[in-house]
């Protein structure tokens, strides 16, 4: 399957790469293929797609006086148990700090510890003009994107002045401009109120993050990138108000992008409400969850389906309960924002094709083949054709997942709990190749940390 169409295939792998797709049952130069590999799978009655991408992870990232709980290592090994092949994570980058210091601290992290293929991004948490000189050298390192957050102040920030200065010196290098799109200084003052009014359940977190806040500083973001030429892509949009601000400026021939994960497409804010005790603190992430009631995540399904969004990407960023989530026990606004699910992506997207919310090749689209276009890795990943990493998936509609940390259920990162616990799929990520190697298949995990390698990325297919 591709994010094209489906056809029945024969993929020859030699060493790391993809050799051929053939008809079932080729020979090549006369011999008979399956009498002359080394190994063969069978993959009947399954289907085989390109390894998932996911391009919005934060392993080990610092956040709220803790930090993510998956490593490099922990991390990796889950994704890959869940069929992607591929991560890119945020290095990161505070007001004060040097650029290609945080850069280079994340290659520190990563290096040596990723059981399948690495890339980064760039988070530019203070925009200044070193900062800003420093995003010149990001394309070399194979950089070619980076984030700046209209959320969180004093933490990760850039008010207007600086989103303007960082998307000018980005259209000018080519750097695709990765937009947190939450007005901070007002949520600020919204959890303020509330926290003041004794609502301090984790719940009113997303009270206090307004999807108006979301809708505001998404038509903001598009406003600055087109009058500074840059191309946008919007990250977690949980918003349907901010889908439909992409879908205008879509319409008007912007060059913006947006991806929403699989939390706003399943979870809501009358779940984490009805949560009893402190539960509902799984969910705190930002965006955060939004009402079902007011329609936001069928907006979201239909915009997979209409291209107003264009990738799902999972925003992996875990934290246990215990003393991690727990921080935030008597106020909201001490629990670190986070859901950790780069292991069910795949997953939970599928689920999509079985209950007929997107089709078997927009599955491909979404998870694998636009992430690899949009974030320069094309080529090398999302596709299965000769010369392309050997990064497949033998996926089984037949098979069953239950995801969560109990017993009989599908759990490998470094978390406690599980967002998604008690969630069934109808479908099994069966067997992973990363680079030609099966890391996963039915007698287990045999991947390895250190096998995953940094991949210097080009610049996205989507500039113009
Ligand atoms: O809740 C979230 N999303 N945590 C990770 C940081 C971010 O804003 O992406
Ligand atoms: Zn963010
Ligand atoms: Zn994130």
């Amino acid at each position: 399957v591709s994010a094209t169409g489906r056809t029945p295939a024969d993929v020859l792998v030699d060493g790391e790469t993809i050799a051929a797709v053939l008809a079932p049952g080729s020979t090549l130069l006369g011999f008979d293929l399956a009498a002359h590999v080394d190994r063969v799978i069978d993959a009947t009655g399954k289907y085989v797609i390109p390894g998932g991408v996911d391009a919005h992870t934060h392993m080990e990232l610092p956040f709220g006086g803790t930090a993510a709980s998956d490593t490099f290592e922990t991390g990796t090994r889950a994704a890959a148990w869940g069929g992607t092949t591929t991560i890119v994570d945020f290095a990161v980058q505070r007001a004060g700090e040097r650029v290609m210091d945080g850069l280079a601290a994340w290659h520190d992290k990563a290096a040596g510890q990723c059981a399948v293929d690495y890339a980064f991004h760039q988070i530019v948490g203070g925009v200044d003009d070193d900062s800003l000189k420093a995003m010149e050298g990001l394309v070399a390192e194979g950089v070619t994107s980076y984030k700046l957050f209209m959320a969180y102040p004093g933490v990760f920030y850039a008010d207007d002045a600086q989103i303007v200065r960082a998307m000018q010196k980005a259209a000018d290098l080519g750097l695709l401009t990765m937009m947190h799109a939450e007005n901070g200084p007002a949520i600020d003052v919204l959890a303020a109120q509330l926290v003041e009014r004794g609502k301090t359940d984790p719940y009113f977190h997303g009270i206090a993050r307004a999807w108006q806040l979301e809708e505001e500083a998404t038509h903001r973001a598009i406003m600055l990138a087109d009058l500074t030429n840059a191309p946008l892509y919007v990250v977690h949009v949980s918003a349907k108000q901010a889908v439909q601000q992409l879908a205008w400026a879509r319409d008007n021939g912007k060059n913006v992008f947006g991806e929403t994960c699989p939390q706003y497409l399943y979870l809501s804010l009358e779940e984490q409400l009805g949560a009893p005790g402190f539960e509902g603190a799984k969910w705190v992430c930002s965006t955060p969850l939004r009402s079902r009631a007011e329609g936001h995540q069928d907006h979201m399904w239909q915009a997979l389906r209409t291209n107003d969004l264009q990738m799902v990407s999972t925003d992996h960023c875990p934290f246990c309960m215990k003393g991690q989530k727990e921080l935030g026990l008597s106020d909201f606004r001490a629990i670190p924002n986070g859901i950790g699910s780069v292991e069910h992506r795949m997953d939970l997207m599928y689920q999509g094709v079985v209950t007929g919310e997107i089709t078997l090749e927009r599955w491909v689209e979404l998870t694998s083949t636009t992430p690899a276009r949009m974030f320069g890795l094309y080529g090398r990943k999302g596709v299965i054709a000769p010369g392309a990493d050997a990064d497949v998936v033998v996926y089984d509609p037949a098979g069953h997942t239950s995801i969560g940390v109990g017993e009989g259920r599908t759990h490998h990162m470094n978390m406690d709990h599980s967002a998604w616990e008690g969630f069934e799929v109808d479908g099994h990520v069966d067997v992973v190749l990363s680079r030609g190697t099966v890391v996963v298949d039915d007698a287990g995990y045999h991947g390895r940390a250190g096998h995953g390698r940094y991949l210097k990325r080009d610049l996205s297919q989507y500039l113009v």
